[in-house]
């Protein structure tokens, strides 16, 4: 049976999707992002290249691929423009194999500065995000007041376009004391994308049901994670969509039964960019090491990663929230040094102890992560391609995971390049994995 399969992040982004996606892609016709913007970094390590991608889908460094941005997304013209460019520079061309919803939402210089602000106003309050606009076009999208792609082709001067331009930057003009923004400009800037964007702009919904009629086979790439998701995640310290499975069907217009297998991917322990809970952060030396072998700086900002340990309350969570199948355990190669590897399984709360992630924030800052500890293995899994060659404490390391985390896991990755992955529950894949037919276009 062939099938769509959704990658979520099971934690709190960087997981490792960029990679697991990009694994995939040579079993689909199709890779669609559903949320989110450039905030996103994903990493994709081919040999000694290595491909960041924010915007488009990870799909895209594989020839033939088709690439869809959803309407669930937000997309900041010049960004995406970047990205291509510096894609192309890599030898990388999109031509005609991307499409972008005309219902996707678009990032305008304003949205930035809103976000700067009200990050400062919100003082030691400020949630740290990536400063990219993502949450003020998403709250314009939400307040009716939002430019969507399609709306930039309206060259009249006293049209629809004109008009909300005007009424936003005078918006923006209130708010920001001391500058005066001319609409104008930021109006014949977004006329003059328009030109370029133009060529790859369609209805997304419609291009997916006709593919999946064809016989294609679709990867849903989602961005951030579970405990990013706006709704599901740890508010308010979370980006502004949903990066949950839910995302799916409203990000690109596709129906529930679309999603065939859900794949969550987790590190081997847990990091997260930016303010907000983590229960199980460490904050002296072993967090030092962690994020130093792991290289943990944000592929996007550049700021290190704060690190824990694999917390599978966590990770049970996302389980229950994205219903996923399996999971891809990732960076496992990052706890090769160390000689007893704790995994949370709980959190204590006034003498009693969770199993459940707490909605609250309040419990959540109350709450000690119980921990269990295994033994390290103390040698190289790195670039391990098999399961069998990986030392004992490390399957029993990973047994654990899958047992506390209640799902199998499918995919083991040891190193950053494509090929340093152990490929656990072959079934699961190879359900993912049938031969499938090319869309004949995208527009
Ligand atoms: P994403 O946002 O979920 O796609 O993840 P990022 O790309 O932001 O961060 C994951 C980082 O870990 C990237 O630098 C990857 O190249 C790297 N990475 C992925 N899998 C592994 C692995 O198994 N081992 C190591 N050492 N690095 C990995
Ligand atoms: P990928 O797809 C990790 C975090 C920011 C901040 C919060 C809100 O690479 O996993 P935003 O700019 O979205 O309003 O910031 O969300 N954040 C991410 N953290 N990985 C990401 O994406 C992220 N995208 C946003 O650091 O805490
Ligand atoms: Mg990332």
């Amino acid at each position: 049976m062939r099938v769509n399969i959704a990658v979520i992040g099971a934690q709190w982004g960087d997981e490792g999707k960029g990679k697991i996606v990009d694994l995939l892609t040579r079993h689909v016709s199709v890779v669609a992002r559903y949320q989110g913007g450039h905030n996103a970094g994903h990493t994709v390590n081919v040999g000694d290249a290595q491909f960041i991608l924010h915007l488009l889908p990870s799909g895209i460094l594989h020839a033939g691929v088709r690439c869809v941005i959803g309407n669930g997304v937000v997309v900041d013209p010049e960004a995406l423009f970047i990205e291509i460019e510096t894609l192309s520079r890599q030898g990388i061309e999109v031509d005609d194999r991307l499409l972008i919803s005309d219902k996707a939402h678009v990032i305008l210089p304003y949205h930035r500065e809103l976000e700067v602000l009200a990050e400062a106003r919100r003082g030691d309050r400020k949630i740290g995000t990536t400063s990219r606009g993502i949450g003020p076009s998403y709250e314009d999208k939400v307040a009716r007041r939002g430019i969507r792609i399609a709306d930039l082709a309206d060259g009249a001067d006293d049209g629809p376009l004109a008009a909300a331009i005007r009424e936003n930057v005078s918006a923006r003009n209130c708010v920001v004391g001391g500058t005066e923004v001319d609409w104008r400009a930021v109006y014949a800037e977004a006329r003059s994308v328009w030109e370029r964007l133009e060529r790859w702009v369609g209805d997304a919904s419609l291009f997916l049901a006709r593919s999946m009629d064809e016989g294609a086979c679709v990867l849903f790439e989602g961005a951030q994670g579970t405990m990013l998701d706006i709704d599901h995640g740890t508010y308010p310290f979370v980006t502004s969509s949903n990066g949950t499975v839910g995302g799916i069907c409203t990000g690109l217009g596709v129906g529930p039964k679309a999603i065939g297998g859900v794949l969550g991917i987790a590190k081997a322990y847990t990091t997260r960019v930016g303010e907000g809970p983590l229960p199980t952060e460490l904050h002296g030396d072993v967090g030092n090491q962690l994020r130093e072998s792991g290289r943990e700086y944000g592929a996007s900002t550049g700021r290190p990663r704060r690190c824990g340990w694999y917390d599978a309350v966590v990770v049970r969570y996302a389980v229950r929230v994205n219903g996923l199948d399996a999971i891809a355990v990732t960076k496992l190669d990052v706890l090769d040094a160390l000689h007893e590897i704790p995994l949370c399984t709980g959190y204590r709360y006034r003498g009693e102890v969770l199993t459940e992630f707490p909605s609250n924030g309040t419990v959540l800052a109350a709450c000690e992560p119980v921990y269990e500890t295994l033994p390290g293995w103390s040698s190289p899994t790195a670039g391990v391609r098999r399961y069998e060659d990986l030392p004992p404490e490390a399957q029993s390391y990973l047994e654990r995971i899958e047992a506390v985390t209640g799902v199998p896991i499918a995919i083991v990755s040891t190193g950053a390049d494509r090929a340093e992955t152990i490929v656990v529950r072959e079934g699961l894949i190879d359900r993912w994995q049938a031969d499938a037919a090319m869309p004949a276009s995208v527009s």
